[in-house]
């Protein structure tokens, strides 16, 4: 039984296959392939693009979903997250979707179901979904040559699943992450290091913007998120004419993340990252059920 808890889970090639998978489901139209399979998707944590990207990627290829309700389950009534699962596994689903605050967790699902397990985030430890989308996005960008590629990953990567999945998944794909970020946000990684996007913007192919996670510090950095954006905002002033991808896993603080100029501008691919995001998670589907 396979499962997704991290990207080490898939091997380059599967990886590959994977992203051969999502370009031909790009144009996301529906197909039966899994049509009389069932998904269920258990999120324990805030979240709108993943889920309703893992449900709407389900139902395209004819699966059903159910999302179970945490706030009216049983956990609220003092079962814990491992019970809960094992008795839906005893309903026969053929995937289960979690996320959850505690790092770790869906690791800790494996022993208790027959069907493969989707970490759709888990603390600060990882979302190898948003990696992957995010690769994918860079390889349909550069057309499969990304060898060589340096990308820019600029803000709170220390606190970030997003981030911590892709310092593991790019660098197997030959693309250099640079790490920008104040000392409070610079995570203790072997990577290049500046304090400041203008350090680097000059020999980057791609920037990666991401989310300041207040919602996981224990300290407080700033006493208002826009002293951050002054420094770490991604504007057209910092991008100027160059060629450069830009991107972010969402949700987007505007004007502290990006800047509404940025979130327009066509090197933005923010929402082409939504896109790719189903395609990718219909073909993460089909290789985890159907086992192809
Ligand atoms: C991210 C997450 O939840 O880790 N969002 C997402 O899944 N696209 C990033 C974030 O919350 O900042």
């Amino acid at each position: 039984m396979q499962h997704l808890i991290t990207t080490v889970d898939f091997t380059n090639d599967e990886v590959l296959k994977i992203f051969d998978d999502a370009t031909i489901f790009s144009d996301l139209q529906s197909s039966s392939i899994l049509s009389g399979k069932l998904v269920v998707t258990l999120f324990f944590e805030n979240s709108t693009r993943t889920r309703s990207s893992f449900e709407i990627a389900s139902k395209r290829l004819g699966a059903e979903v159910v999302n179970l309700e945490v706030q009216t389950s049983s956990t609220k009534k003092g079962e814990t997250v491992e019970d809960t699962v094992a008795n839906l596994n005893a309903m026969k689903p053929d995937a289960i979707i979690v996320r959850h605050s505690k790092c770790g967790l869906p690791a800790s699902l494996i022993e208790h179901v027959n069907c493969p397990i989707l970490n759709a985030g888990d603390g600060t430890n990882a979302h190898p979904t948003q990696a992957l989308l995010d690769l994918f996005t860079i390889y349909k960008h550069f057309d499969k040559k990304i060898d060589g590629k340096k990308l820019a990953m600029i803000g709170d990567i220390k606190t970030s699943r997003v981030a911590s999945s892709n310092l593991a998944l790019l660098p197997r794909f030959g693309v250099e992450p640079i790490l920008v970020a104040p000392e409070h946000f610079m995570p203790n990684k072997n990577f290049k290091k500046v304090q400041f996007l203008k350090d680097v913007i000059d020999d980057v192919d791609v920037v990666m913007s991401l989310r300041t996670q207040l919602e996981r510090h224990e300290k407080i950095f700033y006493k208002n998120l826009e002293e951050f954006g002054k420094d770490y905002c991604v504007t057209k002033e910092s991008f100027g004419n160059r060629n450069i991808l830009l991107l972010h896993p969402g949700p987007v603080n505007r004007n502290i993340d990006i800047s509404d100029e940025m979130l327009k501008d066509s090197r933005c691919k923010v929402l082409e990252q939504v896109t790719n995001g189903v395609a990718v998670r219909m073909a993460i589907l089909k290789k985890l059920i159907l086992k192809q």
